[in-house]
């Protein structure tokens, strides 16, 4: 699978940490930054990371910042991204097999390594189920081409 990856500064450490248990795992990674634990802006990186997927560059997208939240809400301004913000792998399965989402935002600062990773591999080991979420997914995608 082809991954997109971002973080902030308060995501890099884990935003490491993922990429080697995905490259270990036989993935290719789009690494988008940052580039180290100096601060910077959460914005640009949910950008660069939702511009992939949408460009279909990666499969899906994988975002942190410390809390998830800031870089959610940013990848989720790109058009065609449907970014969810995941603490632990029930939300990361329903998120796959209800919302057919293709960003996986994470928050560094709110869970530990080893469920963030458990959460990564749930994310990307399930299917979306169509059937009823098709239509759902569609009410999304035609309200943001109005
Ligand atoms: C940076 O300190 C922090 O605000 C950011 O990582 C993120 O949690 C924003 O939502």
């Amino acid at each position: 699978m082809k991954i997109a990856l971002g973080s902030d500064h308060g995501g890099y450490e884990l935003k490491n940490m993922i990429k080697a248990h995905l490259l270990e795992k036989g993935n290719e990674i789009l690494d988008f930054g940052a580039e180290s634990s100096k601060s910077v802006d959460y914005p640009e990186y949910g950008f660069k990371v939702g511009q992939a997927v949408v460009a279909k560059e990666a499969d899906i997208g994988i975002a942190l910042c410390g809390t998830g939240i800031g870089i959610s809400i940013a990848a989720n301004k790109v058009k065609g991204i449907r970014a969810a913000l995941c603490t632990d792998s029930y939300m990361a399965r329903m998120a796959r097999e209800h919302n057919n989402a293709n960003i996986l935002a994470l928050g560094s600062r709110v869970i530990g390594s080893g469920v963030a990773l458990d959460i990564v591999d749930t994310f990307i080991n399930t299917s979306f189920s169509e059937s009823r979420h098709t239509r759902r997914i569609k009410i999304i995608t035609d309200f943001e081409e109005k």
